[in-house]
């Protein structure tokens, strides 16, 4: 297994980082592409890439011993989602402070193991290298384990949405 980041992925890392990333969106939400909600996918590999040090993100990616991707998360500037970031102003007036946890996904048969933990682990300590304040996060109330998840890093939830997906927002100071 490898564990890479953000700062030694080439180009093949990020174009496998963004297949994979579409594959477990399908399998866990049934969710097909849609170029308004995978624009950071999209971006992987590219001058805007909201997971990469010049836009003060960070990404891991775990490959697994076959050369396959088997686990990835990503941190993201909340200021690189404006509507968010708008909706949410009031708890967060400088979204610049808030680094977003995005796009954790482990492939179903390596789950709980640990790699996630490994993921989010490193993501944290990205986010402090990277002078966050703050780390975000939001999940579905329908998926108990990414708010479990969440909580066993120190996240309280604050918000929940009316939504269809009940989406639960969860933060924690750095
Ligand atoms: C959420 C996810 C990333 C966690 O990764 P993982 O490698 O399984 O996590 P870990 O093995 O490090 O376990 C982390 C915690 O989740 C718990 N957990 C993992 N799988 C679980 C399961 N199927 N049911 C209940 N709890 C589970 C572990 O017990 C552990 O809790 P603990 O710290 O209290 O012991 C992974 O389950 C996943 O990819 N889920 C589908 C996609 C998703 O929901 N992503 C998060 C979007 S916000």
């Amino acid at each position: 297994m490898i564990i890479k980041t953000n700062h030694d992925m080439n180009a093949k890392d990020w174009q496998a980082a963004s297949v994979f990333c579409r594959k477990l969106i399908k399998e866990v939400y049934d969710i097909d592409y849609n170029p308004d909600w995978h624009q950071d996918l999209d971006a992987m590999g590219k001058k805007e890439n909201v997971y990469d040090t010049p836009m003060r993100g960070a990404f891991v990616l775990v490959i697994g011993d076959n050369g396959a991707v088997i686990a990835c998360g990503g941190l993201r500037d909340l200021a690189t989602r404006p509507q968010l970031a708008a909706s949410l102003s009031d708890r967060y007036p400088d979204p610049h402070a808030v680094g977003g946890l995005w796009r954790a996904y482990v492939e179903t048969e390596y789950r709980g193991q640990g790699l996630g933990t490994v993921i989010k682990v490193l993501r944290i300590a990205a986010a402090r290298q990277l002078n966050y304040e703050t780390l975000y996060l939001h999940a579905s109330r329908k998926n108990p384990v990414a708010i479990h998840f969440g909580k066993t890093h120190g996240f309280t939830l604050f918000q929940e949405d009316n939504d269809e997906a009940r989406t639960v927002h969860m933060d924690r100071a750095l």
